[in-house]
Protein backbone atom coordinates (compact mmCIF):
# COMPACT_ATOMS: atom_id res chain seq x y z
CA UNK A 1 0.00 0.00 0.00
CA UNK A 2 1.20 3.64 -0.85
CA UNK A 3 2.29 5.98 2.65
CA UNK A 4 -0.70 7.11 4.05
CA UNK A 5 -3.48 4.81 2.35
CA UNK A 6 -6.48 4.84 5.01
CA UNK A 7 -7.94 1.22 4.69
CA UNK A 8 -11.38 1.37 4.90
CA UNK A 9 -11.77 -0.41 7.97
CA UNK A 10 -9.95 2.08 9.79
CA UNK A 11 -11.79 5.24 8.87
CA UNK A 12 -14.46 4.59 11.76
CA UNK A 13 -11.63 4.80 13.91
CA UNK A 14 -10.36 8.17 12.59
CA UNK A 15 -11.11 11.79 14.22
CA UNK A 16 -13.90 13.29 12.82
CA UNK A 17 -11.68 16.10 12.65
CA UNK A 18 -9.09 14.62 10.15
CA UNK A 19 -11.92 13.58 8.14
CA UNK A 20 -13.59 17.41 7.81
CA UNK A 21 -10.00 18.61 6.97
CA UNK A 22 -10.30 15.73 4.28
CA UNK A 23 -13.12 16.99 2.82
CA UNK A 24 -11.84 20.52 2.65
CA UNK A 25 -8.90 19.63 1.23
CA UNK A 26 -9.98 17.11 -1.62
CA UNK A 27 -14.11 17.57 -1.85
CA UNK A 28 -15.58 21.04 -1.05
CA UNK A 29 -14.05 23.75 1.05
CA UNK A 30 -16.60 26.10 0.79
CA UNK A 31 -19.25 23.79 1.65
CA UNK A 32 -17.21 22.65 4.48
CA UNK A 33 -17.32 26.58 5.59
CA UNK A 34 -20.86 27.03 5.15
CA UNK A 35 -21.35 23.84 7.14
CA UNK A 36 -18.79 25.06 9.95
CA UNK A 37 -20.81 27.82 10.40
CA UNK A 38 -24.03 26.18 11.56
CA UNK A 39 -21.72 24.10 13.71
CA UNK A 40 -22.90 21.03 11.67
CA UNK A 41 -19.31 19.42 11.26
CA UNK A 42 -19.10 19.14 15.22
CA UNK A 43 -21.56 15.94 14.57
CA UNK A 44 -19.54 13.36 13.69
CA UNK A 45 -22.78 11.17 11.88
CA UNK A 46 -21.78 7.27 13.25
CA UNK A 47 -24.78 5.66 12.58
CA UNK A 48 -28.60 5.98 12.17
CA UNK A 49 -31.77 4.42 12.60
CA UNK A 50 -35.64 5.74 11.51
CA UNK A 51 -35.76 9.23 12.36
CA UNK A 52 -32.49 9.13 14.74
CA UNK A 53 -28.91 10.36 13.69
CA UNK A 54 -26.32 8.65 16.73
CA UNK A 55 -23.51 11.21 15.97
CA UNK A 56 -19.48 10.09 17.23
CA UNK A 57 -20.07 10.80 21.01
CA UNK A 58 -23.27 8.90 21.36
CA UNK A 59 -25.59 11.99 21.09
CA UNK A 60 -28.98 11.44 19.13
CA UNK A 61 -29.69 13.64 16.39
CA UNK A 62 -33.67 13.80 15.36
CA UNK A 63 -33.37 14.24 11.12
CA UNK A 64 -36.48 16.70 10.08
CA UNK A 65 -34.61 16.89 6.98
CA UNK A 66 -34.43 13.53 5.62
CA UNK A 67 -31.94 14.28 2.90
CA UNK A 68 -34.34 16.47 1.52
CA UNK A 69 -36.87 14.26 0.64
CA UNK A 70 -34.68 10.97 0.34
CA UNK A 71 -35.36 9.23 3.51
CA UNK A 72 -38.91 8.79 3.29
CA UNK A 73 -38.69 6.09 5.13
CA UNK A 74 -35.91 6.85 7.60
CA UNK A 75 -32.67 5.90 8.10
CA UNK A 76 -31.66 1.85 7.49
CA UNK A 77 -35.43 0.96 6.87
CA UNK A 78 -34.97 -2.61 8.12
CA UNK A 79 -37.00 -4.15 5.18
CA UNK A 80 -35.24 -2.48 3.20
CA UNK A 81 -31.37 -3.73 4.63
CA UNK A 82 -32.90 -7.14 4.68
CA UNK A 83 -33.71 -7.18 0.54
CA UNK A 84 -30.72 -5.97 -0.02
CA UNK A 85 -28.66 -7.89 2.21
CA UNK A 86 -30.35 -11.39 0.82
CA UNK A 87 -29.73 -10.41 -2.60
CA UNK A 88 -25.87 -9.79 -1.41
CA UNK A 89 -25.90 -12.89 0.64
CA UNK A 90 -27.04 -14.96 -2.82
CA UNK A 91 -24.67 -13.45 -4.97
CA UNK A 92 -27.14 -12.46 -7.18
CA UNK A 93 -25.64 -10.93 -10.83
CA UNK A 94 -26.07 -6.92 -9.78
CA UNK A 95 -24.68 -5.38 -13.00
CA UNK A 96 -24.96 -6.88 -16.46
CA UNK A 97 -26.68 -5.05 -19.70
CA UNK A 98 -26.78 -8.37 -21.70
CA UNK A 99 -28.35 -10.12 -19.13
CA UNK A 100 -32.25 -8.75 -18.09
CA UNK A 101 -32.81 -8.47 -14.24
CA UNK A 102 -36.08 -10.34 -13.30
CA UNK A 103 -36.06 -7.76 -10.43
CA UNK A 104 -36.10 -4.34 -12.63
CA UNK A 105 -38.69 -6.23 -14.86
CA UNK A 106 -40.72 -6.91 -11.29
CA UNK A 107 -40.16 -3.52 -10.14
CA UNK A 108 -41.70 -1.86 -13.24
CA UNK A 109 -44.50 -3.97 -12.61
CA UNK A 110 -45.37 -3.08 -8.72
CA UNK A 111 -45.05 0.78 -10.06
CA UNK A 112 -47.32 0.44 -12.74
CA UNK A 113 -49.93 -0.11 -10.16
CA UNK A 114 -49.11 2.84 -8.30
CA UNK A 115 -48.63 5.05 -10.62
CA UNK A 116 -52.08 6.79 -12.21
CA UNK A 117 -53.64 6.39 -15.07
CA UNK A 118 -51.91 4.14 -17.73
CA UNK A 119 -48.39 5.62 -17.62
CA UNK A 120 -46.30 2.59 -17.95
CA UNK A 121 -43.33 2.24 -19.40
CA UNK A 122 -40.28 2.89 -17.25
CA UNK A 123 -36.63 3.98 -17.82
CA UNK A 124 -34.60 3.23 -14.42
CA UNK A 125 -31.30 5.51 -13.61
CA UNK A 126 -29.26 6.68 -10.30
CA UNK A 127 -30.79 10.09 -9.75
CA UNK A 128 -33.42 12.70 -9.68
CA UNK A 129 -31.37 15.13 -12.86
CA UNK A 130 -31.00 11.93 -14.87
CA UNK A 131 -35.11 10.82 -14.64
CA UNK A 132 -35.62 14.62 -15.81
CA UNK A 133 -33.02 14.57 -19.08
CA UNK A 134 -34.57 11.43 -20.35
CA UNK A 135 -38.02 12.91 -19.74
CA UNK A 136 -36.87 16.44 -21.60
CA UNK A 137 -35.12 13.90 -24.16
CA UNK A 138 -38.48 11.46 -24.67
CA UNK A 139 -40.53 14.84 -25.00
CA UNK A 140 -38.12 15.94 -27.86
CA UNK A 141 -37.76 13.11 -29.51
CA UNK A 142 -41.53 12.40 -29.39
CA UNK A 143 -42.17 15.17 -31.52
CA UNK A 144 -39.00 13.96 -33.49
CA UNK A 145 -37.29 17.15 -32.66
CA UNK A 146 -39.59 20.05 -34.69
CA UNK A 147 -40.20 21.35 -31.24
CA UNK A 148 -37.10 22.86 -29.05
CA UNK A 149 -38.98 24.50 -26.21
CA UNK A 150 -39.91 23.50 -22.87
CA UNK A 151 -41.72 25.63 -20.21
CA UNK A 152 -40.75 25.62 -16.99
CA UNK A 153 -41.63 27.56 -13.39
CA UNK A 154 -39.89 30.77 -11.66
CA UNK A 155 -37.70 29.59 -8.97
CA UNK A 156 -38.04 25.51 -9.74
CA UNK A 157 -35.28 22.95 -9.37
CA UNK A 158 -35.75 20.08 -11.52
CA UNK A 159 -32.00 18.99 -11.16
CA UNK A 160 -28.14 20.44 -11.88
CA UNK A 161 -27.31 18.70 -15.23
CA UNK A 162 -27.51 20.84 -18.25
CA UNK A 163 -31.00 19.62 -19.34
CA UNK A 164 -32.54 19.98 -16.06
CA UNK A 165 -30.70 22.75 -15.23
CA UNK A 166 -32.49 23.96 -18.37
CA UNK A 167 -35.89 23.90 -16.77
CA UNK A 168 -34.69 25.15 -13.44
CA UNK A 169 -36.07 28.53 -12.72
CA UNK A 170 -33.76 28.73 -9.43
CA UNK A 171 -31.42 31.69 -11.14
CA UNK A 172 -28.71 31.24 -8.82
CA UNK A 173 -27.73 27.83 -9.99
CA UNK A 174 -28.30 28.93 -13.76
CA UNK A 175 -25.50 31.12 -14.28
CA UNK A 176 -23.02 31.19 -16.69
CA UNK A 177 -24.02 27.93 -17.98
CA UNK A 178 -24.64 26.82 -21.96
CA UNK A 179 -28.19 26.18 -21.27
CA UNK A 180 -31.30 24.72 -23.95
CA UNK A 181 -33.93 28.16 -24.73
CA UNK A 182 -37.00 27.49 -23.01
CA UNK A 183 -40.13 29.87 -21.75
CA UNK A 184 -40.07 30.61 -17.98
CA UNK A 185 -43.20 31.21 -16.22
CA UNK A 186 -44.61 32.45 -12.72
CA UNK A 187 -45.69 29.18 -10.58
CA UNK A 188 -49.43 28.64 -10.24
CA UNK A 189 -50.32 30.68 -12.74
CA UNK A 190 -52.20 28.41 -15.34
CA UNK A 191 -53.22 31.40 -17.68
CA UNK A 192 -49.63 32.61 -18.27
CA UNK A 193 -48.85 29.08 -19.62
CA UNK A 194 -51.95 29.43 -21.95
CA UNK A 195 -50.93 32.84 -23.23
CA UNK A 196 -47.03 31.44 -24.24
CA UNK A 197 -48.73 28.75 -26.13
CA UNK A 198 -51.45 30.80 -27.69
CA UNK A 199 -48.43 32.61 -29.19
CA UNK A 200 -46.10 29.74 -29.80
CA UNK A 201 -46.61 27.95 -33.66
CA UNK A 202 -46.72 23.74 -33.36
CA UNK A 203 -43.52 23.12 -35.31
CA UNK A 204 -40.38 25.38 -35.36
CA UNK A 205 -37.73 27.20 -33.37
CA UNK A 206 -40.00 29.04 -30.90
CA UNK A 207 -42.45 25.46 -30.44
CA UNK A 208 -43.14 24.14 -27.22
CA UNK A 209 -42.63 20.32 -26.64
CA UNK A 210 -43.85 19.95 -23.37
CA UNK A 211 -44.21 22.17 -19.77
CA UNK A 212 -42.55 20.92 -16.64
CA UNK A 213 -43.66 21.42 -13.08
CA UNK A 214 -43.30 20.40 -9.75
CA UNK A 215 -47.02 19.74 -8.34
CA UNK A 216 -45.82 21.50 -5.18
CA UNK A 217 -42.36 23.13 -5.50
CA UNK A 218 -39.94 22.10 -2.91
CA UNK A 219 -36.99 24.29 -3.34
CA UNK A 220 -38.58 27.33 -3.52
CA UNK A 221 -39.51 27.17 -0.17
CA UNK A 222 -43.06 24.94 -0.14
CA UNK A 223 -45.03 26.44 -2.43
CA UNK A 224 -48.38 25.01 -2.91
CA UNK A 225 -50.16 26.53 -6.29
CA UNK A 226 -54.08 27.56 -6.08
CA UNK A 227 -56.19 24.38 -6.16
CA UNK A 228 -57.12 23.51 -9.70
CA UNK A 229 -53.71 24.42 -11.00
CA UNK A 230 -52.49 20.82 -11.84
CA UNK A 231 -56.01 20.51 -13.67
CA UNK A 232 -56.03 24.05 -15.17
CA UNK A 233 -52.52 22.89 -16.64
CA UNK A 234 -53.33 19.27 -17.87
CA UNK A 235 -56.35 20.64 -19.67
CA UNK A 236 -54.12 23.58 -21.36
CA UNK A 237 -51.58 21.21 -22.58
CA UNK A 238 -54.07 18.89 -23.75
CA UNK A 239 -55.55 21.51 -25.70
CA UNK A 240 -52.28 22.87 -27.24
CA UNK A 241 -51.18 19.38 -28.28
CA UNK A 242 -48.46 19.89 -25.63
CA UNK A 243 -47.20 17.32 -23.08
CA UNK A 244 -47.08 17.57 -19.26
CA UNK A 245 -43.68 16.28 -17.22
CA UNK A 246 -44.83 16.45 -13.43
CA UNK A 247 -41.72 16.05 -11.12
CA UNK A 248 -42.35 13.80 -8.05
CA UNK A 249 -39.05 13.75 -6.97
CA UNK A 250 -39.69 15.56 -3.66
CA UNK A 251 -43.94 15.00 -3.48
CA UNK A 252 -43.57 11.64 -4.38
CA UNK A 253 -43.60 8.59 -2.34
CA UNK A 254 -46.32 9.07 -0.23
CA UNK A 255 -44.35 12.32 1.25
CA UNK A 256 -47.51 14.76 0.62
CA UNK A 257 -50.41 12.45 1.63
CA UNK A 258 -51.14 10.04 -1.44
CA UNK A 259 -48.24 7.69 -3.25
CA UNK A 260 -48.06 10.71 -5.80
CA UNK A 261 -48.97 14.23 -5.32
CA UNK A 262 -50.59 15.01 -8.27
CA UNK A 263 -52.87 11.79 -7.75
CA UNK A 264 -54.85 14.63 -5.38
CA UNK A 265 -56.19 16.40 -8.33
CA UNK A 266 -56.85 13.63 -10.26
CA UNK A 267 -53.95 14.45 -13.01
CA UNK A 268 -52.27 12.03 -15.11
CA UNK A 269 -49.45 13.67 -17.12
CA UNK A 270 -47.66 12.37 -20.16
CA UNK A 271 -44.53 11.67 -18.62
CA UNK A 272 -43.67 11.36 -14.65
CA UNK A 273 -40.38 11.64 -12.94
CA UNK A 274 -39.50 10.19 -9.16
CA UNK A 275 -36.07 9.49 -7.16
CA UNK A 276 -35.34 10.16 -3.93
CA UNK A 277 -37.05 7.83 -1.59
CA UNK A 278 -37.39 5.09 -4.52
CA UNK A 279 -34.09 3.47 -3.34
CA UNK A 280 -35.52 3.48 0.42
CA UNK A 281 -32.60 5.83 1.36
CA UNK A 282 -30.15 2.69 0.42
CA UNK A 283 -29.56 2.83 -3.13
CA UNK A 284 -29.76 5.51 -5.33
CA UNK A 285 -32.56 5.28 -8.21
CA UNK A 286 -34.56 7.40 -10.09
CA UNK A 287 -37.20 6.77 -13.02
CA UNK A 288 -38.87 7.83 -15.70
CA UNK A 289 -42.22 7.04 -16.38
CA UNK A 290 -44.00 7.58 -19.70
CA UNK A 291 -47.79 6.36 -21.26
CA UNK A 292 -46.91 3.92 -23.84
CA UNK A 293 -47.83 5.81 -26.15
CA UNK A 294 -45.08 8.70 -25.67
CA UNK A 295 -43.02 6.29 -24.90
CA UNK A 296 -43.27 3.88 -28.19
CA UNK A 297 -43.77 7.60 -30.31
CA UNK A 298 -40.63 8.69 -28.97
CA UNK A 299 -38.84 5.39 -29.55
CA UNK A 300 -40.09 4.07 -32.15
CA UNK A 301 -37.34 2.14 -33.94
CA UNK A 302 -35.75 -1.16 -33.01
CA UNK A 303 -32.29 0.67 -33.64
CA UNK A 304 -33.22 3.37 -30.79
CA UNK A 305 -33.63 0.92 -27.86
CA UNK A 306 -29.84 1.79 -26.56
CA UNK A 307 -30.54 6.02 -27.39
CA UNK A 308 -31.55 6.05 -23.53
CA UNK A 309 -29.36 3.74 -21.04
CA UNK A 310 -27.08 3.81 -18.27
CA UNK A 311 -24.39 1.72 -17.03
CA UNK A 312 -25.78 1.65 -13.45
CA UNK A 313 -29.51 2.20 -14.33
CA UNK A 314 -31.67 -0.50 -13.25
CA UNK A 315 -28.80 -2.46 -11.70
CA UNK A 316 -30.00 -5.36 -9.32
CA UNK A 317 -29.60 -3.98 -5.79
CA UNK A 318 -30.76 -0.90 -6.52
CA UNK A 319 -34.21 -2.13 -7.77
CA UNK A 320 -34.80 -4.58 -4.82
CA UNK A 321 -34.35 -1.48 -2.57
CA UNK A 322 -37.28 0.29 -4.41
CA UNK A 323 -38.82 -3.00 -4.63
CA UNK A 324 -38.75 -2.94 -0.91
CA UNK A 325 -39.28 0.70 -0.69
CA UNK A 326 -42.60 0.27 -2.27
CA UNK A 327 -43.45 -2.43 0.11
CA UNK A 328 -43.40 -0.33 3.12
CA UNK A 329 -45.13 2.05 1.33
CA UNK A 330 -48.03 0.36 0.95
CA UNK A 331 -47.57 -1.98 4.00
CA UNK A 332 -47.04 0.81 6.85
CA UNK A 333 -49.40 3.28 4.53
CA UNK A 334 -47.02 6.09 4.68
CA UNK A 335 -49.33 8.32 2.51
CA UNK A 336 -52.12 8.57 5.16
CA UNK A 337 -49.44 8.57 7.88
CA UNK A 338 -47.87 11.92 6.62
CA UNK A 339 -51.02 12.83 5.97
CA UNK A 340 -52.20 12.62 9.42
CA UNK A 341 -48.66 13.88 10.68
CA UNK A 342 -48.83 16.15 8.98
CA UNK A 343 -52.21 18.17 10.02
CA UNK A 344 -50.27 17.48 13.94
CA UNK A 345 -47.14 19.22 12.50
CA UNK A 346 -49.20 21.83 10.77
CA UNK A 347 -51.29 22.45 13.48
CA UNK A 348 -48.47 22.49 15.93
CA UNK A 349 -46.35 25.07 13.63
CA UNK A 350 -49.41 27.52 13.00
CA UNK A 351 -49.62 27.73 17.49
CA UNK A 352 -45.93 28.91 17.03
CA UNK A 353 -46.63 30.78 14.23
CA UNK A 354 -49.75 32.75 16.42
CA UNK A 355 -47.34 33.20 19.74
CA UNK A 356 -44.27 34.51 17.86
CA UNK A 357 -46.19 36.39 15.07
CA UNK A 358 -42.98 38.92 14.52
CA UNK A 359 -40.88 35.87 14.17
CA UNK A 360 -42.66 34.02 11.28
CA UNK A 361 -44.50 35.06 8.30
CA UNK A 362 -46.26 31.84 6.88
CA UNK A 363 -46.44 28.32 7.69
CA UNK A 364 -46.96 25.76 4.84
CA UNK A 365 -47.49 22.61 3.05
CA UNK A 366 -48.86 19.23 2.91
CA UNK A 367 -48.50 16.09 4.74
CA UNK A 368 -44.70 16.35 5.69
CA UNK A 369 -43.65 18.28 2.99
CA UNK A 370 -43.39 21.62 5.15
CA UNK A 371 -41.89 24.90 5.33
CA UNK A 372 -41.78 27.39 7.59
CA UNK A 373 -41.45 31.09 6.57
CA UNK A 374 -39.37 33.66 8.94
CA UNK A 375 -39.54 37.51 8.81
CA UNK A 376 -36.50 38.56 8.75
CA UNK A 377 -37.79 41.88 10.81
CA UNK A 378 -37.66 40.52 13.24
CA UNK A 379 -33.37 41.04 13.45
CA UNK A 380 -34.08 44.77 13.84
CA UNK A 381 -35.08 43.84 17.41
CA UNK A 382 -32.06 42.12 18.49
CA UNK A 383 -29.67 44.96 19.98
CA UNK A 384 -26.70 42.94 20.81
CA UNK A 385 -25.97 43.47 17.27
CA UNK A 386 -22.15 44.99 16.69
CA UNK A 387 -24.62 47.87 14.57
CA UNK A 388 -20.89 49.63 13.97
CA UNK A 389 -20.35 46.55 11.29
CA UNK A 390 -21.65 47.81 7.71
CA UNK A 391 -24.02 45.18 6.06
CA UNK A 392 -23.96 42.69 9.05
CA UNK A 393 -27.60 42.86 9.98
CA UNK A 394 -28.55 42.14 6.12
CA UNK A 395 -26.20 39.14 6.42
CA UNK A 396 -27.96 38.19 9.53
CA UNK A 397 -31.19 38.62 7.88
CA UNK A 398 -30.58 36.42 4.79
CA UNK A 399 -29.44 33.67 7.12
CA UNK A 400 -32.38 34.12 9.67
CA UNK A 401 -33.68 30.56 8.96
CA UNK A 402 -30.58 29.18 9.24
CA UNK A 403 -29.19 30.75 12.83
CA UNK A 404 -32.99 29.21 14.01
CA UNK A 405 -31.53 25.44 12.12
CA UNK A 406 -28.34 26.20 14.08
CA UNK A 407 -30.17 26.42 17.52
CA UNK A 408 -32.24 23.62 17.17
CA UNK A 409 -29.14 21.48 16.60
CA UNK A 410 -26.87 22.77 19.45
CA UNK A 411 -29.51 23.07 21.90
CA UNK A 412 -32.16 20.59 21.19
CA UNK A 413 -29.98 18.08 18.97
CA UNK A 414 -32.66 18.44 15.65
CA UNK A 415 -30.69 18.43 12.17
CA UNK A 416 -33.12 21.03 10.16
CA UNK A 417 -32.15 23.39 7.44
CA UNK A 418 -33.10 25.95 4.58
CA UNK A 419 -34.45 25.56 0.73
CA UNK A 420 -32.05 25.87 -2.02
CA UNK A 421 -34.19 28.37 -3.39
CA UNK A 422 -35.96 30.26 -0.88
CA UNK A 423 -32.99 31.72 2.25
CA UNK A 424 -36.33 32.80 4.19
CA UNK A 425 -37.91 29.61 4.45
CA UNK A 426 -36.35 26.74 7.22
CA UNK A 427 -37.78 23.39 6.21
CA UNK A 428 -39.41 20.34 8.03
CA UNK A 429 -39.13 17.08 6.50
CA UNK A 430 -39.19 14.35 9.09
CA UNK A 431 -39.07 11.07 7.50
CA UNK A 432 -42.52 9.59 7.34
CA UNK A 433 -42.17 7.01 9.62
CA UNK A 434 -41.31 9.92 12.30
CA UNK A 435 -43.45 9.41 15.60
CA UNK A 436 -46.45 12.14 16.93
CA UNK A 437 -43.53 12.30 20.36
CA UNK A 438 -40.86 13.46 17.59
CA UNK A 439 -43.21 16.15 15.49
CA UNK A 440 -44.30 17.31 18.97
CA UNK A 441 -40.42 17.57 20.12
CA UNK A 442 -39.52 19.73 16.65
CA UNK A 443 -42.72 21.74 17.80
CA UNK A 444 -41.60 22.44 21.48
CA UNK A 445 -38.04 22.94 20.54
CA UNK A 446 -38.86 25.83 18.07
CA UNK A 447 -41.63 26.90 20.72
CA UNK A 448 -38.03 27.21 23.09
CA UNK A 449 -36.02 28.50 20.44
CA UNK A 450 -37.82 31.71 19.41
CA UNK A 451 -39.28 32.13 22.62
CA UNK A 452 -35.49 32.99 24.03
CA UNK A 453 -35.85 36.08 21.44
CA UNK A 454 -33.94 37.38 18.80
CA UNK A 455 -31.24 39.12 20.63
CA UNK A 456 -30.19 35.63 22.13
CA UNK A 457 -30.34 33.55 18.79
CA UNK A 458 -27.76 36.54 16.93
CA UNK A 459 -25.83 36.29 19.93
CA UNK A 460 -25.38 33.02 19.66
CA UNK A 461 -24.39 32.36 16.33
CA UNK A 462 -21.61 35.64 15.85
CA UNK A 463 -20.36 34.61 19.28
CA UNK A 464 -19.61 31.25 17.69
CA UNK A 465 -18.63 32.60 14.60
CA UNK A 466 -15.93 34.77 16.21
CA UNK A 467 -14.86 32.67 19.28
CA UNK A 468 -14.65 28.93 18.57
CA UNK A 469 -14.66 28.61 14.55
CA UNK A 470 -12.09 31.73 14.27
CA UNK A 471 -12.17 34.11 11.56
CA UNK A 472 -9.85 31.49 9.19
CA UNK A 473 -12.64 30.43 7.68
CA UNK A 474 -15.83 33.16 8.25
CA UNK A 475 -13.98 35.72 6.44
CA UNK A 476 -14.09 35.08 3.05
CA UNK A 477 -17.57 34.45 3.18
CA UNK A 478 -18.23 37.13 5.38
CA UNK A 479 -16.49 39.43 2.78
CA UNK A 480 -18.79 38.13 -0.05
CA UNK A 481 -21.91 38.29 1.36
CA UNK A 482 -21.28 41.63 2.93
CA UNK A 483 -19.80 42.64 -0.92
CA UNK A 484 -23.07 41.26 -2.65
CA UNK A 485 -25.08 43.73 0.54
CA UNK A 486 -24.01 46.87 -0.72
C1 LIG B 1 -38.02 18.47 -7.38
C2 LIG B 1 -36.64 17.98 -7.67
N1 LIG B 1 -36.33 17.56 -8.90
C3 LIG B 1 -35.11 17.11 -9.21
C4 LIG B 1 -34.11 17.05 -8.27
C5 LIG B 1 -32.75 16.52 -8.64
O1 LIG B 1 -32.56 15.28 -8.02
P1 LIG B 1 -31.07 14.71 -7.80
O2 LIG B 1 -30.44 15.55 -6.76
O3 LIG B 1 -31.29 13.29 -7.37
O4 LIG B 1 -30.38 14.80 -9.11
C6 LIG B 1 -34.37 17.50 -6.98
C7 LIG B 1 -33.31 17.50 -5.97
O5 LIG B 1 -33.42 18.00 -4.90
C8 LIG B 1 -35.67 17.97 -6.67
O6 LIG B 1 -35.96 18.39 -5.45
Amino acid sequence: MRKNWIAVQDVEGRPYEECVELFRKYINPGLVALLEMGEYTSIEPRSAHGAIIIDGKGREILDFVSSYGALNLGHNHPVVKAAILDVLHKEKVDLSKELLSPYAACLAHNLSLLTPGSLDRFYFCNSGTEAVEAALKLAARYFKGKRPLFIYAENSLHGKTLGALSVTGGQKLREYFPLLPGRCVPYGDAEAIEILLRDTPKEGDDSVAAVILEPIQGEAGVIVPPAGYLRQVREICDRYGVLLILDEIQTGMCRTGTFFACEQEGVVPDLLVIAKSLGGGLASIGATIATTKVFDTAYDNPHDCLVQTSTFGGRTTSCVAAMAALEVCVQEDLGRRAQELGERLLAGLQAIKEKYPEWIRAVRGRGLMVGIEFDEQVIDKAPYLPAKIPGLKNVLKEHLPGMVAAALLKQHGILGTLMLNNRSVLRVYPPLIVTEKEIDYFIGALDDILGQGPKELVKNRVNHAIGAAGLKFIAPWAGSLLKRQR
